[in-house]
């Protein structure tokens, strides 16, 4: 058995060997060249003191590093580690672009793909899914979540685990995914990178915890330490979150890896005074791979002989990793994932970029569409398309993409490239940038205006650069940058039709532009076939269903905002009047576009909801059924959101919760019936005591298109 072939290595490991089984090194993307770190690192792979590597691309130069590995006494391969976020040569939509189109079969096919083509590419170990719950867009690492509510993002967790483990680790196809990071690294104060958490234990439980769970359950391999400190305590030495929480009540039987330098940060943290202390606190948490910082390498063995740590602490690290080893079968053939052969095909397969193209429709987000230019009409006679982003094929990829370089060329589909394949010949397609991204000179403007004069339609493509949300990307201001959006004002100017695009890896802030322009589509940065995609929806070969996974606030100053409040004493109960009411005296509190909203070219009629009983006992369930028509002109997707408010608790509750959501496809005037099912564990929340229980009393039941759009209502009650 695997336990009896872990037991026999460790017996014959060395000490040395042992704590290097626990080090982790980046090479410097080793796709530029063959070997570049190190001499002494080579060394230390050569003698066997080295378990694991990042940021080494491609199945030749992988091979080369497994090769030195494999010279050592013990022959223990190494293991390659990559940010494989968002797909590896095929770009995928940003994570948050993708828990927009709430697929989940789709989500997890996106991360299959990308599985394919990292495995494929030397790689064994992807260091997603980031399944941190974000309520603040300033923090640059809201792209790479599934957004604000738990209920979602745990789903998508479950999705985008079983996308990149397959069936099996150990298939050649899979690669480990790492649930990111643990934990409430989405709750930075102030959504400042890296910055301090300080949460009630109840909120910990019931909205940063869940996604981590559902990753687990999925079969997560891995777990990656977040930079923060949780409530006083730095994730990478702390105890509660990976003895108590992960190793023990989970049970979670894989391994912990640090955040890039985070066991050696301790020491920044003020939580210990050197290095030393910093790998005694991580080792004694239980952080079992130590990704850059040295702090394991350079003192665990002393820690040892001086008595500090006990080497029981390193033994099970070391077991933890070595099973994840023999899992992915790397003893039986080293090799078995570096064949350059299957990395050229997996690379170029053709269904790769159409998934892509399908999940990038998906993701896109119609905001309004208040006048019906969309979908176009492909016999336009003059179409000018004017934006920073039109041309910018690195915009569309989004941070965190992967520049492939010599291994295979990256590519991507341009928003102009898109459109022009779509258009017939019969139309003429004008283009101007307009502006830059940021910069303030308006010498543009007129090139713009000239072109959008001729043009029958213009599409105006404007948001944030690749570079502008990401890890180390936060902003106090997420506003539009001005040149852009005066830029629209000049081409309003024109009286032309205008379709915009906002490109971005965040909720941004466009009040003007939201409250005068009838047509606004929110594109994030949706991959290699961001052209094709969104030529697909803008002439209505696919009719947009994305939802947004975050509340876009009004203002900053709104932030942290979630539609999953409480209603305090003293609710608002209008927007106009604040008098001695939780509100703002200058803003309304409600967000600019709520969670789970997004428009079709079509509408859903919503009708005959019936609740099996309308009282409950915790044993039994409650089965919910309503029908849902398609009255419009086109074919289309909907998502089904149910919500609950349970109305009395013995801590407060939210003024609604998502419990349960189905995406449907409804032709036109067809009409489907949706089924959910309510019970016990739906109504369960964490009490003060940290229970997780139902109490008896009332429940409403809301059924809506968005957090905000509730088309159906009922209610239940919970008896004992
Ligand atoms: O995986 C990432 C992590 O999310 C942020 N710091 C760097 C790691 C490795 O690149």
């Amino acid at each position: 058995t695997i336990d009896q072939k872990i037991d026999a290595l460790l017996k014959q490991m060395t000490l040395e060997e042992k704590i290097g089984q626990l080090n982790q090194y980046s090479g410097d993307n080793a796709a530029t060249g063959p070997i570049t770190i190190h001499l002494n690192k080579i060394n230390e792979i050569k003698n066997g003191q080295l378990g694991s590597m990042l940021n080494i691309l491609g199945a030749k130069y992988t091979r080369q590093y497994q090769e030195l590995a494999m010279q050592s006494r013990l022959k223990i391969p190494l293991l390659f580690g990559q940010d494989v976020i968002h797909g590896y040569k095929t770009t995928f939509p940003i994570p948050l672009a993708e828990a927009a189109s709430w697929d989940l079969p789709e989500i997890e096919q996106s991360c299959r793909i990308a599985a394919i083509e990292a495995s494929a590419s030397g790689i064994h170990w992807t260091f997603a899914p980031m399944v941190d719950i974000v309520r603040d867009p300033r923090w640059g690492r809201v792209m790479e979540g599934a957004g604000e509510d738990t209920y979602l993002g745990s789903k998508i967790a479950y999705a985008r685990v079983k996308g990149f483990q397959g069936k099996k680790l150990g298939d050649l196809n899979s690669v480990m995914a790492c649930a990111k990071h643990f934990a409430g690294y989405g709750a930075a104060v102030g959504g400042r990178d890296y910055n301090s958490v300080d949460m009630s234990e109840r909120m910990l439980w019931e909205t940063y915890l869940p996604p981590f769970k559902a990753a687990i359950d999925a079969g997560a391999a891995t777990l990656m330490n977040s930079f923060n400190d949780l409530n006083g305590i730095p994730a990478s030495g702390n105890n509660y979150l990976i003895r108590d929480i992960l190793k023990g009540k989970w049970n979670f039987k894989g391994f912990v890896v640090s955040d890039w330098g985070s066991i050696g940060e301790m020491i920044n943290h003020g939580y210990v005074k050197d290095s030393k202390e910093a790998a005694i606190a991580a080792i004694i948490a239980g952080t079992d791979m130590d990704m850059e910082s040295n702090s394991y390498r350079n003192n665990l063995a002393q820690l040892v002989k001086e008595k500090k740590i006990n080497v029981s602490l390193i033994d099970e690290a070391v077991k933890r990793i070595l099973r994840k080893k023999f899992e992915l079968g790397l003893f039986d053939d080293p090799f078995r994932y570096c064949n350059s052969e299957r990395e050229k095909d997996a690379l170029n397969n053709p269904e790769h970029a159409k998934i892509a193209r399908k999940i990038a429709s998906k993701s896109i987000v119609l905001l309004k569409n208040e006048q019906h230019i969309l979908p176009l009409s492909k016999n336009i006679k003059t179409i000018a398309f004017i934006g920073p982003m039109v041309k910018l094929k690195r915009a569309n990829h989004g941070f965190w993409a992967i520049d492939l370089k010599d291994v295979d060329s990256t590519y991507i589909v341009s928003q102009w490239e898109g459109l022009e394949k779509k258009v017939g010949k019969n139309t003429q397609l004008l283009y101007a940038k307009g502006c830059g991204i940021e910069d303030e000179s308006k010498a543009d403007f007129q090139e713009a205006i000239d072109v959008a004069n001729q043009a029958d339609v213009v599409i105006l493509s404007i948001g944030e650069r690749w570079n502008m949300s990401g890890e180390a990307k936060s902003k106090s201001n997420i506003h539009l940058s001005e040149v852009q959006e005066n830029l629209i004002k000049e081409l309003q100017k024109t009286g032309k039709p205008i379709v915009i695009l906002i490109n971005a890896g965040r909720p941004l802030i466009f009040n003007w532009t939201a409250d005068t322009m009838p047509t606004i589509v929110y594109t994030w940065w949706l991959g290699s076939e961001a052209g094709n995609a969104i030529a697909d929806v803008l002439f209505g070969d696919y009719n947009p269903s994305g939802k947004l996974p975050m509340s876009f606030p009004r203002e900053e100053g709104q932030i942290p905002i979630y539609y999953n409040h409480f209603n305090t004493g003293r609710p608002a109960q209008n927007e106009t009047n604040t008098n001695y009411v939780s509100a703002y005296i200058d803003l309304p509190n409600s967000p600019k576009f709520p969670f789970g909203f997004g428009l079709s070219y079509t509408t859903f009629q919503y009708a005959d909801l019936k609740l099996s009983k309308q009282k409950m006992k915790n044993d039994e369930s409650i089965e919910v059924s309503l029908t849902i028509k398609n009255t419009g002109k086109f074919a289309g997707e909907e998502v089904v959101q149910l919500y609950l408010r349970d109305k009395v608790g013995s801590v407060v509750r939210p003024i609604l919760e998502l419990k349960d959501f189905k995406k449907i496809n409804l032709e036109v005037g067809e009409t489907k019936t949706i089924k959910f099912t309510i019970d016990n564990q739906k109504l369960s929340f964490y009490n003060s005591k940290l229970e997780f229980n139902s109490e008896p009393g009332d429940f409403d039941l809301m059924i809506g298109s968005s957090s905000t759009d509730i088309r159906l209502r009922d209610n239940f009650e919970l008896i004992n």
